[in-house]
């Protein structure tokens, strides 16, 4: 199994380039299932959750290949129906073909995702709101088994708790439905606008109406359409933060801050320096960090995947600090791993409290989910000596080049195999 060693004490310095967003191009790769033309997607980002996703439409008689950087899917053979558990359990976002599959063929066999590191992640949500467009479903040997007898209808939806998920299965599966669908409560991520705006290249009729309201009028063609994928908020944040944590000097290139906006100002409130241009931000860090309380929200709200980040930075900071998880019921697995290198963080349910002050000691660690991992190579950035990171398979999930971007900007880090 390979592992991460990573040796400390250096300022990050230069430039760092961002990839396509993961969570963006899940989704969008799920809706290409609507069309039976051919569709090339760029700025895909190279991580394994792409593949496993890749995989899936394969799976489902999708053809896929890559041209260069950017991927060609046609779908005019595609014809199967059955989403297998070995597919979907390893990525949550593979329940995301439940939506197309019903809106393209009315019925479709999915596996349910299960429970995570992070906690039950149920999908309640999308199954309401696809039985509000005339689905009927029965679960089964851990599958969803779904099938609309007459087709799906367009219907009025209000989600009970804002789901990125459950909103991009709704929207995906309204644009084949017949008539008006109006989503209300809808997750307004930048990611779920990137899914909004690819299908309105394939000629489908979505138009977001209010803040968190989104009318759909289902079509009957799809057309054919290249798409480029938005830049991945979380690996910018990620690095934003790298920098602040070490004190380094980073510019984070092919970005828009705008979207960026509550985590900017987050680290400004913490102290350090940012400067935004057109499509990068400079990032000066500081020795001297403020302590904060930080609530995790849906967007525009500080994003749960950044949660694991900030508590590596805030362990820094000259005070305590009070984290809230208020997006999963599970997300602190991190927790014991940072204080193994010496953190002094206390879990009070959903919240923590992280004591400021602590320089990090090197340690052997173990990554147990996607964010939690990358919080550990953040704390191993600024400890002294070697820390080695084991189970890395979660950073390979979701970040693109990893080693080999904080190498550039200084960092000394190496895969082990
Ligand atoms: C997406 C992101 C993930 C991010 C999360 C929250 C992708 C591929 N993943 O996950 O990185 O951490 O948004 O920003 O985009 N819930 C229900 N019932 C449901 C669905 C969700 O109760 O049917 C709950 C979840 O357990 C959680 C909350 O709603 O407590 C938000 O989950 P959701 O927004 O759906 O997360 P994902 O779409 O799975």
């Amino acid at each position: 199994m390979q592992k991460l060693e990573v040796f400390g004490s250096n300022k990050l310095k230069g430039q760092i380039n961002i990839s396509g967003s993961k969570n963006a191009s899940l989704p969008i790769l799920a809706a290409t299932l609507l069309s039976n033309k051919k569709i090339y997607l760029r700025n895909l980002p190279k991580v394994k959750d792409i593949d496993t996703m890749i995989n899936l439409l394969k799976s489902l008689g999708s053809k896929a290949k890559f041209v260069k950087k950017n991927l060609i899917i046609n779908n005019f053979y595609q014809d199967k129906k059955f989403a297998a558990y070995k597919l979907v359990k390893t990525m949550r976002a593979g329940i995301l073909v439940l939506g197309p599959l019903l809106a393209k063929f009315g019925n479709a066999k999915v596996s349910l995702p299960g429970g995570c590191a992070i906690g039950s992640r149920p999908i309640d949500l999308h199954l309401k709101g696809l039985s509000k467009l005339g689905v009927k479903y029965k679960i089964d040997q851990g599958y969803v088994h779904a099938f609309a007898p007459k087709g799906l209808r367009g219907s009025k939806i209000h989600f009970s708790k804002i789901s990125v998920g459950a909103t991009e299965n709704l929207i995906i599966a309204a644009c084949l439905a017949k008539g008006t669908t109006t989503l209300t409560n809808c997750a307004i991520e930048p990611e779920v606008k990137d899914l909004t705006n690819f299908l309105i290249k394939l000629g489908c009729n979505v138009k977001w109406i209010g803040k968190r309201s989104i009318k759909i009028v289902g079509v009957s063609d799809i057309k054919q359409a290249t798409y480029s994928v938005m830049f991945d908020r979380i690996e910018a944040g990620t690095y934003l933060i790298a920098a602040a944590i070490t004190e380094g000097n980073l510019k984070i290139k092919n970005i828009i801050p705008g979207l960026l906006k509550t985590e900017i100002d987050i680290l400004k409130k913490i102290g350090v320096k940012i400067i935004t241009k057109n499509k990068e931000i400079k990032i000066i860090g500081n020795k001297k960090i403020k302590s904060l309380n930080i609530k995790t929200a849906p967007y525009p709200g500080f994003p749960t995947d950044l949660q694991a980040q900030i508590m590596a930075l805030l362990c820094k900071a000259k005070k305590d600090s009070f984290i809230e998880e208020k997006i999963f019921e599970n997300r602190f697995m991190h927790v014991a791993e940072l204080n193994r290198m010496g953190a002094q963080i206390k879990t009070l349910g959903n919240k923590v409290l992280v004591k400021g002050n602590i320089n990090f000691a090197s340690a052997e660690l173990m990554a147990t989910d996607l964010r939690a991992s990358v919080s550990l190579i953040l704390a191993a950035l600024t400890a002294k000596g070697k820390s080695t990171i084991n189970r890395i398979y979660h950073l390979d999930r979701g970040y693109e080049d990893l080693e080999k971007k904080l190498k550039k900007v200084g960092a000394k880090i190496r895969r082990i195999n």
